[in-house]
């Protein structure tokens, strides 16, 4: 695929059809995305990829805990600062949550779509070691982007959210990822529903005024 046509269909998928994504394919796509590069080389991120079984159990019990309104406890709420400086708090009002999408009863749409994880045939949880500078967390992004660009380039659709790592725990006990580590991100692969509501193109997001965000300086 031109690249091109690969970053333009990098948009969040919240709602994948029942087929499977083969471990193959999977593993093949981690592997490439390894060549990411990361302060010194240093390569604090980990990937663990979960279907099958294993995923179902963690459906199961992510949603049990939805169901029972149990606080989600994200292991980079914990070591990170959630304060938000005014422009990101901006455009998160503005871009996200005035939407049509978070309007309109559409809510429940998003909100279902998250409980279900999406209907996710596959998830690679990410995660870097839970004693780690914030250059980790910034390598770990790039890992993710080239997952997703990976991905898409091998004709999956992608969503990252945090929503999947709402219960770190949950996600340890099935993935087998160790104490020390911070189940930072996660992202759902599989193939898009394109007869899904939810992801209907009049919901993609618009951005920021490009000129917010650009400075040329000469
Ligand atoms: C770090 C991160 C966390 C996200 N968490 C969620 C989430 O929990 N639930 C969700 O529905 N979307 C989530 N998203 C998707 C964003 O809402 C989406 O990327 C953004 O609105 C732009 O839309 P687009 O990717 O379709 O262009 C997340 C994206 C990122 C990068």
């Amino acid at each position: 695929m031109e690249f091109e046509e690969v970053y333009k269909k990098e948009r969040a998928t919240r709602k994948f059809t029942n087929r499977k994504v083969m471990e193959r394919l999977l593993t093949k796509i981690v592997k490439e995305a390894q060549q990411s590069p990361s302060l010194l080389n240093s390569q604090p991120w980990r990937a663990y990829a979960v279907t099958g079984e294993s995923l179902e159990n963690i459906k199961k019990e992510f949603k049990e805990n939805i169901d029972n309104k149990v606080d989600p406890k994200e292991d980079f709420a914990s070591m990170l600062s959630l304060d938000w400086d005014t422009f990101p708090s901006q455009n998160m009002a503005v871009m996200g949550a005035s939407q049509t999408y978070f309007f309109s009863n559409r809510i429940n749409l998003f909100a279902e779509a998250n409980a279900e994880m999406f209907n996710a045939p596959a998830i690679i949880y990410l995660t870097i070691p839970k004693k780690s500078p914030a250059w980790s967390v910034f390598d770990l992004g790039i890992f993710a982007q080239s997952i997703m660009l990976i991905a898409i380039n091998n004709g999956l659709s992608v969503m990252p959210a945090h929503s999947l790592v709402s219960y770190p725990d949950i996600v340890r006990k099935y993935a087998g990822i160790s104490e020390n580590e911070s189940v930072g991100m996660a992202i759902a692969i599989g193939y898009k529903d394109n007869n899904a509501e939810v992801n209907d193109d009049k919901f993609i997001p618009d951005r920021v005024p490009f000129e917010k965000i650009f400075k040329l300086s000469k």
